[in-house]
């Protein structure tokens, strides 16, 4: 037998009692004539007692264990003189009789404690070792909850969990497929799914009602650190639904999950604002709403001054940094300096100091009187002791550094607290992009989003008009998730293929299959996924999703640990019909 009780178990009320328990060795101390072992396995750490002078021979064999060490051990549980109360097991200790060495370990390349001495690539080298320190593990048992709660409620609201394939045909998400070349089919290629979107889709034809599924996606784009090459969705799909039943089902599921992960109460229903509101209020349709501070349209009050950035800009607008008046000249120079990186990309910052006394000080105060900056102050319900930023430029990219500069504000002034939780809707986003460089519109969301009804009629007339019958779950300024109403109409699937640039051939041997589907009785429906991986970190107050994953990739897309992606032999090439261009890469 090689344990009667775990490591994160016993107590005094197992005093006296013999026990056997094994694990790794965590950390050995010798003390005089005492040695002392914390042995840990998944469940936490126990003190062990090796005595030289009752038993010389076993604290001999008990000194001679490395870290890491997997051992077996067999003794009686006591009381500790010198008790830890922060640890579960803190109050007793194991006085060893016997000791097995169960498999020796080498020196681990890093120390497996909290805080490590190992850099993050040696840690993912070695994930397996990493997944034994205590915050990583925590992550994964952390992320595990979640999956089962949130099987639980979708399973208590009556959604079924299928699985789809993962050998697939492309599925347009907007990025590029993982392709997987067919042995027995030479020359032709299964794709990875980028979300299982079609089939969930064909699920509702056949009737299935309420779907979901924990399922993996395989996306190959630029990684970020809330995007990996694989990740996981919570995907959802109803039928016989609209906007907001998809909507009020899904908030229902977001505050379980707060409720049964965090103990978190949310009790007001999630404000739900349009795109254009997000954008021209928060400068992004990812708003982080824990705190005001909305962008200011100023366009219209500054044109005509005389100071030539306003008056040849398309946009002007700005945010009230509340008692920020008292901005020092380097402050202000720091912000100036975080507008001009390049990935926020605005030319300059202007400032306004509303001062205590009620006076005026602005780096363009050659063109604007004092009553000009209170009109404007006044506009922008700015008060004595505040501090007005604006940036000038074109309207997208103008309003996207102010939606940087708003949470560089937020953060400086302590506004995201990590304990709050501020879900909103984004709805009727835009149906359609325009891509200056291939000169075609691309489906915003994905192609089978539904126009919004009142706007069907200019899909053909005036395509980048049309908004689209689409919703985004945001929390704290994280897209969790994002979905539509679907089309379920051929007819009008084919005209959006069409305005996407595809000719019927092209939509008949990529899609002819779900628009066949469509003629067969296809209930109106409509869903949406999230971002499993994301709303595990945001749950544990973080932003990076590759702590919760535990085999992740790093920035380049590699697992260093296996050595992928990685080459094949020149036999399972030839087995492929497959032959390198380059030779040598
Ligand atoms: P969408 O493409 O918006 O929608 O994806 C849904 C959610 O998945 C998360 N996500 C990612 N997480 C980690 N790494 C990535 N590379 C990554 N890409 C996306 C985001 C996002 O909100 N089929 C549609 C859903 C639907 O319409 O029902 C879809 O996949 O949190």
């Amino acid at each position: 037998m090689y344990r009667t009780h775990n490591c994160g178990v016993l107590n005094l009320s197992n005093r006296g009692e013999k026990v056997i328990l094994s694990g790794w060795v965590h950390k050995s101390r010798d003390l005089g004539g005492m040695t002392f072992i914390d042995l840990r396995d998944r469940y936490g750490k126990t003190q062990l007692v090796f005595n030289m002078e009752t038993n010389p021979e076993l604290c001999s064999k008990a000194r001679k264990l490395g870290r890491e060490y997997v051992i077996r051990a067999e003794g009686m549980v006591v009381e500790r003189s010198n008790k830890n109360p922060n640890m579960p097991t803190g109050d007793i200790e194991i006085i060893v009789e016997s000791l097995d060495v169960l498999n020796k370990s080498q020196l681990p390349p890093f120390t497996i404690e909290d805080d490590t001495d190992g850099g993050d690539e040696l840690r993912m080298k070695y994930r397996y070792l990493d997944l034994r320190r205590e915050p990583v593990k925590h992550n994964i048992i952390h992320r595990h909850r979640v999956a089962q709660e949130t099987r639980k409620y979708l399973d208590s609201q009556g959604f079924i969990e299928i699985e789809t394939p993962v050998l697939i045909k492309s599925t347009p998400e907007g990025a590029r497929d993982f392709v997987v070349p067919s042995r027995v089919h030479p020359g032709s290629f299964y794709a990875l799914p980028q979300s299982p979107q079609i089939f969930k889709q064909l699920l509702m034809i056949s009737g299935f009602d309420k779907y979901f599924q924990i399922v993996r996606c395989f996306r190959d784009e630029d990684l970020r650190a809330d995007r990996q090459p694989e990740f996981t969705q919570i995907d959802c799909e109803m039928s016989f639904v609209e906007r907001d039943d998809v909507l009020d089902a899904f908030e229902g599921l977001a505050v379980y999950l707060f409720k049964a992960i965090k103990n978190y109460d949310i009790k007001e229903s999630f404000p739900r604002i349009t795109y254009d509101q997000a954008v021209s209020e928060y400068g992004t349709d990812k708003p982080d709403i824990r705190f005001g501070m909305k962008i200011g349209d100023i366009t219209g009050k500054v044109k005509g001054s005389g100071f030539n950035v306003f008056d040849n800009s398309e946009y002007t607008g700005g945010i009230v940094a509340t008692g920020c008046a008292a901005y020092s000249r380097k402050d202000l120079d720091g912000m100036t300096d975080f507008v001009k990186r390049p990935q926020i990309g605005a030319g300059g910052l202007v400032y306004v100091k509303y001062n205590e006394d009620g006076s005026f000080k602005s780096s363009v105060d050659k063109f604007f009187s004092p009553e000009d900056l209170k009109g404007l102050t006044d506009l922008m319900d700015a008060r004595p002791g505040d501090l007005i930023l604006i940036l000038s430029g074109e309207r997208t990219q103008t309003l996207y550094a102010l939606s940087e500069l708003r949470l560089e504000m937020g953060d400086r002034l302590g506004l995201r607290d990590k304990e709050q939780f501020k879900p909103l809707w984004i709805v009727d986003f835009p149906l359609l992009e325009w891509d200056d460089e291939t000169q075609r519109y691309y489906a915003m969301h994905h192609p089978f989003t539904s126009p919004k009804t009142e706007d069907l009629h200019m899909l053909e007339s005036d395509p980048g008009k049309v908004r689209a019958n689409s919703y985004d779950l945001v929390i704290n300024g994280v897209e969790i998730g994002g979905g539509s109403i679907r089309i379920h109409d051929a007819e009008i699937q084919k005209k959006m293929l069409r305005v996407l640039g595809f000719t019927d051939e092209e939509a008949n041997s990529q899609f002819g299959f779900l628009m066949n589907a469509f003629r067969y009785g296809a209930p109106p429906h409509g869903g949406i996924a999230f971002g499993f991986d994301r709303w595990v970190a945001l749950f544990a107050g973080s932003e990076t999703i590759r702590d919760f994953i535990a085999f992740p990739k790093n920035n380049a897309g590699r697992d260093v640990m296996i050595d992928s992606p990685s080459k094949i032999s020149d036999d399972q090439l030839n087995e492929l019909n497959l032959q390198l261009i380059r030779k040598g890469i």
